[in-house]
């Protein structure tokens, strides 16, 4: 499963408190879903915290987001760890500073051996660039351009293990994917809702479990009947 976690400015402004404040909101309520995810036994959640793009919002707001990461580090990840939250970063990690690069590593060194939930943050994430850097791997891997295929490709992604995404879920209300996961959410089923992501709770994670239930996945095949 993946979420777009969406809606944090929205949320703080309907709310009258700054946007900082409505990406506070939105880390606890990643902390909440992904306990709401253990619940439902889900056993891989990826979500969208920063994107490549991110970067061209005011400079204040950045920095916002660089430290509420660091505080989401310190004060949320651990407690997830204890419930067996296994945390991974998705992303370039060449423009993160080093400081937190650094706490980015430790968490996932310290929580390598957790198995009940597997949690990666797309962070610095964006899917093009994760398909430029997978090809420019092949090329220094010298692999001969009639080698080049879709296992090829995949093995070469930030990170070959993480499977194919069943379902993507975006919160605020958008109907787009915002250069999210490209390449894993090719057969995804889609449910959006209007929720903004820091009201995102526990029954709204249920209710989209329940939309995906309900679809009919087909690969391209004939629908039997
Ligand atoms: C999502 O909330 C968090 C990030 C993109 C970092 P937004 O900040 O995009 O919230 P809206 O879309 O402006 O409401
Ligand atoms: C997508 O949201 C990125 C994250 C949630 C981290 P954005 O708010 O950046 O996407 P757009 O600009 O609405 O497409
Ligand atoms: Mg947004």
């Amino acid at each position: 499963m993946a979420i777009i976690m969406d809606g944090n400015g929205r949320w703080a402004e309907a709310h009258g408190v700054s946007v900082a404040e409505g990406h506070r909101a939105g880390a606890r309520a990643l902390r909440r879903v992904v306990e709401a995810a253990i619940d439902l036994g889900i056993e891989t959640l990826a979500v969208y915290a920063f994107s490549t793009e991110n970067w061209t919002r005011p400079t204040d707001e950045v920095a916002d987001l660089m430290v509420l990461l660091s505080e989401t580090i310190d004060e949320e990840l651990p407690d997830l760890a204890k419930q067996g939250v296994r945390t991974r970063f998705l992303g370039r990690r060449d423009r993160i500073e080093p400081w937190l690069e650094q706490k980015m590593r430790l968490l996932e060194a310290r929580t390598a051996h957790l198995d009940t939930l597997h949690l990666w943050i797309a962070f610095d994430y964006g899917g093009r660039a994760e398909l430029v850097e997978a090809a420019r791997r092949l090329i220094e891997d010298g692999v001969p351009a009639e080698a080049v295929d879709e296992a090829a490709l995949a093995a070469r992604l930030y990170a070959p293990e993480l499977a194919e995404i069943d379902l993507l879920i975006r919160a605020s209300g958008e109907l787009r994917i915002s250069n999210f996961l490209l390449w894993q959410t090719a057969y995804a089923e889609l449910v959006f809702t209007d929720t903004l992501w820091p009201d995102f709770d526990a029954s709204e994670l249920a209710r989209a479990v329940d939309a995906y239930s309900a679809r009919q996945r087909r690969f391209g095949a004939r629908a039997l009947r």
